[in-house]
């Protein structure tokens, strides 16, 4: 039962936590404020790029998309029903996602924090927040019966482990330039 709900929380979540990291493979190029400075602060950093923004989103559709086309075989193997990602809803968890990663990197900019600073708590969970938030709002009805409250609880609790220990090997491995 706890398995079942930690299984279908992942599952939910894939797509928005592909984003990122595909990111951080993909990013370079023009930053999305061009460079651009809000007082003495830039407004988002070099850190958040239209590159990166947009393979880490497509990258989170594309599996939405194959997750759909996995879920008879992996929902058989596992006993239960993984949710099926509707179009709006593959759309909304991988650019919330990025949304919620630029928002914070807007937040860290404003509070002073230089690029690649940590942002405890706001690191691990702006994504998701977001990610979820947009979802909610864009495709309530999906959202509703796919969140329950045991999987939300599931995703609150397991997103940060899974974003720290990600983020820990992309750093081991020499992808990112802090391990958070
Ligand atoms: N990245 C990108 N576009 C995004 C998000 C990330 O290009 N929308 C890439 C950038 O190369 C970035 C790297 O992924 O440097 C790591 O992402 P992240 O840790 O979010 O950015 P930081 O460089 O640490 O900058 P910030 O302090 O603004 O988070
Ligand atoms: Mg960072």
């Amino acid at each position: 039962m706890v398995l079942e709900t930690v299984a279908i929380a992942i599952w939910a979540m894939l797509p928005a936590y592909v984003p990122n990291n595909v990111a951080v493979l993909a990013g370079g190029g023009r930053p999305i404020d061009g460079g651009r400075s809000w007082g003495e602060k830039r407004i988002l950093g070099d850190g958040k790029t239209w590159r990166g923004t947009a393979f880490g989103t497509a990258a989170g559709i594309a599996l939405a998309l194959l997750l759909n086309r996995l879920n008879p075989m992996a929902s058989e193997t596992i006993g239960a029903a993984f949710p099926t990602f509707p179009v709006v809803a593959a759309v909304s968890l991988a650019f919330g996602a990025m949304l919620g990663d630029i928002l914070a990197s807007f937040l860290k900019r404003r509070t002073g924090r230089e690029r690649g600073a940590a942002f405890p708590g706001v690191d691990q969970l702006d994504f998701v927040v977001v990610s979820l938030l947009l979802t909610a709002v864009v495709a309530t009805d999906w959202f509703l019966s796919t969140f329950t409250l045991p999987v939300l609880v599931a995703v609150l609790v397991l997103t940060p482990l899974l974003h720290v220990a990600t983020n820990a090997i992309a750093y081991a491995l020499g992808l990112k330039n802090e391990p958070w």
